[in-house]
Protein backbone atom coordinates (compact mmCIF):
# COMPACT_ATOMS: atom_id res chain seq x y z
CA UNK A 1 0.00 0.00 0.00
CA UNK A 2 2.27 2.79 -1.47
CA UNK A 3 -0.38 5.27 -2.07
CA UNK A 4 -3.91 6.12 -0.42
CA UNK A 5 -6.08 7.93 -2.66
CA UNK A 6 -8.29 10.64 -0.84
CA UNK A 7 -11.80 9.01 0.61
CA UNK A 8 -14.85 10.28 -1.04
CA UNK A 9 -18.19 8.84 -0.21
CA UNK A 10 -18.42 5.64 -0.93
CA UNK A 11 -20.12 3.83 -4.20
CA UNK A 12 -21.98 0.52 -3.45
CA UNK A 13 -22.26 -0.60 -7.27
CA UNK A 14 -21.01 -3.81 -8.22
CA UNK A 15 -18.30 -2.54 -9.85
CA UNK A 16 -16.96 -1.68 -6.67
CA UNK A 17 -13.77 -3.69 -5.54
CA UNK A 18 -12.72 -4.89 -2.14
CA UNK A 19 -9.24 -3.34 -2.92
CA UNK A 20 -10.59 -0.16 -3.48
CA UNK A 21 -12.94 -0.04 -0.39
CA UNK A 22 -10.02 -0.86 1.14
CA UNK A 23 -7.53 1.38 -0.18
CA UNK A 24 -10.03 4.09 0.96
CA UNK A 25 -10.57 3.51 4.79
CA UNK A 26 -7.04 2.83 4.91
CA UNK A 27 -6.67 6.32 3.47
CA UNK A 28 -9.04 7.83 5.87
CA UNK A 29 -7.44 6.35 8.64
CA UNK A 30 -4.43 7.66 7.76
CA UNK A 31 -5.36 11.27 7.61
CA UNK A 32 -7.61 11.35 10.74
CA UNK A 33 -5.41 12.29 13.44
CA UNK A 34 -5.48 15.84 13.78
CA UNK A 35 -8.36 16.09 11.48
CA UNK A 36 -11.43 17.68 13.50
CA UNK A 37 -13.57 16.89 10.44
CA UNK A 38 -12.47 13.43 10.47
CA UNK A 39 -15.08 11.18 12.14
CA UNK A 40 -12.07 8.49 12.69
CA UNK A 41 -10.06 10.83 15.01
CA UNK A 42 -12.28 9.64 17.58
CA UNK A 43 -13.27 6.08 17.96
CA UNK A 44 -14.45 3.54 20.69
CA UNK A 45 -12.31 1.23 22.81
CA UNK A 46 -13.73 -1.86 23.70
CA UNK A 47 -11.66 -4.49 26.35
CA UNK A 48 -12.27 -7.31 28.14
CA UNK A 49 -13.12 -6.93 32.14
CA UNK A 50 -12.80 -9.94 34.34
CA UNK A 51 -15.29 -8.82 36.49
CA UNK A 52 -18.80 -7.92 34.23
CA UNK A 53 -19.60 -7.20 30.53
CA UNK A 54 -17.26 -5.56 28.03
CA UNK A 55 -16.21 -2.03 29.26
CA UNK A 56 -16.43 0.76 26.31
CA UNK A 57 -15.04 4.55 26.46
CA UNK A 58 -13.72 7.14 23.96
CA UNK A 59 -10.20 7.55 22.78
CA UNK A 60 -7.91 10.15 20.68
CA UNK A 61 -6.62 8.56 17.25
CA UNK A 62 -3.00 9.62 17.64
CA UNK A 63 -0.93 8.16 15.05
CA UNK A 64 -1.43 5.69 11.85
CA UNK A 65 1.25 3.33 10.62
CA UNK A 66 -0.73 2.28 7.48
CA UNK A 67 1.86 0.17 5.93
CA UNK A 68 2.33 -1.97 9.29
CA UNK A 69 -1.86 -1.61 9.97
CA UNK A 70 -1.04 -0.15 13.83
CA UNK A 71 -2.82 2.48 15.05
CA UNK A 72 -2.13 4.21 18.23
CA UNK A 73 -3.83 6.08 21.22
CA UNK A 74 -2.53 7.44 24.03
CA UNK A 75 -3.81 7.23 28.07
CA UNK A 76 -2.83 7.34 31.41
CA UNK A 77 -0.90 4.28 32.46
CA UNK A 78 -2.42 4.48 35.83
CA UNK A 79 -5.98 3.82 33.82
CA UNK A 80 -8.78 0.91 33.97
CA UNK A 81 -8.18 -0.08 30.62
CA UNK A 82 -4.75 -0.22 30.90
CA UNK A 83 -4.79 -2.81 33.14
CA UNK A 84 -7.60 -4.88 31.34
CA UNK A 85 -5.13 -4.83 28.03
CA UNK A 86 -2.49 -6.17 29.95
CA UNK A 87 -4.58 -9.20 30.99
CA UNK A 88 -6.89 -8.59 27.32
CA UNK A 89 -4.52 -7.47 24.99
CA UNK A 90 -6.79 -8.40 22.02
CA UNK A 91 -9.44 -5.89 22.28
CA UNK A 92 -11.84 -4.04 19.73
CA UNK A 93 -11.59 -0.72 17.86
CA UNK A 94 -15.03 0.78 17.12
CA UNK A 95 -15.19 3.76 14.44
CA UNK A 96 -17.59 5.79 13.11
CA UNK A 97 -17.85 8.75 10.27
CA UNK A 98 -21.30 10.23 9.14
CA UNK A 99 -19.58 12.35 6.06
CA UNK A 100 -18.76 8.42 4.37
CA UNK A 101 -21.24 7.04 6.42
CA UNK A 102 -18.97 3.73 7.38
CA UNK A 103 -18.26 2.17 10.30
CA UNK A 104 -15.03 0.35 11.24
CA UNK A 105 -14.88 -2.19 13.33
CA UNK A 106 -11.41 -3.64 14.03
CA UNK A 107 -10.11 -6.26 15.76
CA UNK A 108 -7.23 -5.36 17.15
CA UNK A 109 -4.05 -6.70 19.35
CA UNK A 110 -2.53 -4.10 21.68
CA UNK A 111 0.71 -3.38 23.13
CA UNK A 112 1.28 -1.00 25.98
CA UNK A 113 4.55 1.30 25.61
CA UNK A 114 5.78 3.27 28.74
CA UNK A 115 9.24 3.06 29.13
CA UNK A 116 10.36 2.71 25.94
CA UNK A 117 11.63 4.38 22.82
CA UNK A 118 8.26 4.70 20.93
CA UNK A 119 6.55 5.97 24.27
CA UNK A 120 9.63 8.33 24.73
CA UNK A 121 8.58 9.45 20.43
CA UNK A 122 4.98 9.86 21.10
CA UNK A 123 5.56 11.87 24.27
CA UNK A 124 7.72 14.16 22.45
CA UNK A 125 4.87 14.30 19.98
CA UNK A 126 2.82 15.42 22.89
CA UNK A 127 1.89 19.40 23.09
CA UNK A 128 1.39 20.47 26.43
CA UNK A 129 -2.67 20.72 26.13
CA UNK A 130 -2.74 16.99 26.12
CA UNK A 131 0.13 16.57 28.16
CA UNK A 132 -1.81 18.34 31.48
CA UNK A 133 -3.81 15.34 31.98
CA UNK A 134 -0.71 13.58 32.80
CA UNK A 135 0.00 15.73 35.17
CA UNK A 136 -3.25 14.33 37.74
CA UNK A 137 -2.11 13.26 41.63
CA UNK A 138 -5.48 11.18 41.71
CA UNK A 139 -5.59 7.62 40.31
CA UNK A 140 -7.77 7.76 37.14
CA UNK A 141 -10.65 6.35 38.47
CA UNK A 142 -10.13 7.23 42.34
CA UNK A 143 -13.08 8.09 44.67
CA UNK A 144 -12.36 12.18 45.48
CA UNK A 145 -13.99 13.65 48.48
CA UNK A 146 -14.75 16.98 45.65
CA UNK A 147 -14.40 17.36 42.28
CA UNK A 148 -11.33 16.87 40.60
CA UNK A 149 -9.90 19.04 37.20
CA UNK A 150 -7.76 15.79 36.40
CA UNK A 151 -4.51 17.89 36.78
CA UNK A 152 -3.23 19.97 39.51
CA UNK A 153 -5.83 23.05 40.72
CA UNK A 154 -3.39 25.48 40.85
CA UNK A 155 -2.66 24.94 37.00
CA UNK A 156 -6.43 25.99 36.38
CA UNK A 157 -7.04 27.20 33.00
CA UNK A 158 -2.94 27.80 32.24
CA UNK A 159 -0.68 25.25 29.87
CA UNK A 160 1.95 23.69 31.88
CA UNK A 161 5.10 25.04 30.50
CA UNK A 162 7.00 22.19 28.02
CA UNK A 163 9.10 22.26 31.87
CA UNK A 164 6.57 21.51 34.02
CA UNK A 165 4.90 19.05 31.47
CA UNK A 166 7.46 16.43 31.53
CA UNK A 167 6.17 15.35 35.29
CA UNK A 168 3.69 13.95 33.23
CA UNK A 169 5.58 11.58 31.40
CA UNK A 170 5.96 9.13 34.06
CA UNK A 171 1.75 8.39 33.70
CA UNK A 172 2.11 8.37 29.96
CA UNK A 173 1.71 5.28 28.14
CA UNK A 174 1.33 5.22 24.44
CA UNK A 175 -0.60 2.00 22.79
CA UNK A 176 -0.10 0.37 19.85
CA UNK A 177 -2.86 -1.48 18.34
CA UNK A 178 -1.95 -4.13 15.57
CA UNK A 179 -4.86 -4.36 13.11
CA UNK A 180 -5.72 -8.28 13.17
CA UNK A 181 -8.94 -7.77 11.42
CA UNK A 182 -11.96 -5.21 10.12
CA UNK A 183 -15.37 -5.57 9.85
CA UNK A 184 -16.63 -2.70 6.93
CA UNK A 185 -20.06 -1.33 6.87
CA UNK A 186 -21.11 1.39 4.70
CA UNK A 187 -24.56 2.61 4.90
CA UNK A 188 -26.26 3.94 1.64
CA UNK A 189 -29.86 4.52 0.28
CA UNK A 190 -28.77 2.18 -2.67
CA UNK A 191 -27.99 -0.49 -0.16
CA UNK A 192 -25.28 -1.59 2.58
CA UNK A 193 -21.90 -2.80 2.32
CA UNK A 194 -20.13 -4.91 3.84
CA UNK A 195 -17.04 -6.51 4.18
CA UNK A 196 -14.41 -8.46 6.14
CA UNK A 197 -10.40 -7.50 5.70
CA UNK A 198 -8.58 -9.94 7.98
CA UNK A 199 -4.85 -9.33 8.53
CA UNK A 200 -4.21 -12.11 10.60
CA UNK A 201 -1.96 -13.88 8.78
CA UNK A 202 -1.85 -13.61 4.39
CA UNK A 203 -3.83 -11.15 3.63
CA UNK A 204 -7.69 -11.98 2.50
CA UNK A 205 -11.19 -9.98 2.06
CA UNK A 206 -14.30 -11.05 1.67
CA UNK A 207 -18.30 -9.53 1.31
CA UNK A 208 -20.59 -10.07 3.96
CA UNK A 209 -24.20 -9.83 3.99
CA UNK A 210 -24.68 -6.56 6.00
C1 LIG B 1 -14.03 12.53 22.91
C2 LIG B 1 -13.23 11.86 23.99
C3 LIG B 1 -11.91 11.53 23.76
C4 LIG B 1 -11.16 10.89 24.75
N1 LIG B 1 -9.87 10.55 24.47
C5 LIG B 1 -9.16 9.84 25.38
C6 LIG B 1 -7.85 9.37 25.06
O1 LIG B 1 -7.31 9.60 23.96
N2 LIG B 1 -7.19 8.65 26.01
C7 LIG B 1 -7.75 8.36 27.23
O2 LIG B 1 -7.10 7.70 28.04
N3 LIG B 1 -8.99 8.79 27.56
C8 LIG B 1 -9.71 9.51 26.66
N4 LIG B 1 -10.99 9.93 26.96
C9 LIG B 1 -11.54 9.58 28.30
C10 LIG B 1 -11.98 8.10 28.28
O3 LIG B 1 -13.14 7.96 27.45
C11 LIG B 1 -12.29 7.54 29.67
O4 LIG B 1 -13.33 8.24 30.28
C12 LIG B 1 -11.07 7.57 30.59
O5 LIG B 1 -9.87 7.38 29.88
C13 LIG B 1 -11.17 6.49 31.67
O6 LIG B 1 -11.29 5.23 31.05
P1 LIG B 1 -10.93 3.85 31.78
O7 LIG B 1 -11.35 4.00 33.21
O8 LIG B 1 -11.73 2.82 31.07
O9 LIG B 1 -9.46 3.62 31.66
C14 LIG B 1 -11.75 10.57 26.00
C15 LIG B 1 -13.08 10.90 26.22
C16 LIG B 1 -13.80 11.54 25.25
C17 LIG B 1 -15.25 11.88 25.53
Amino acid sequence: MDSFPKSTVSDTSVHTTLTHIEQKFWAQLASAPGEKENGFQTLTLVTQSDDGPPDARMVVLRQVDAERRVLWFHTDRRAGKVAQLRVHPVATLLFWDRTTQVQLRCRVKAQLHTDDAPADAQWAATWEGSRKMYLSEQEPGSPQPEPYPGFPRELGERLPTRDESEAGRANFAAVACTVLSIDYLNLGRAGQTRARFSYDGDPEAIWLAP
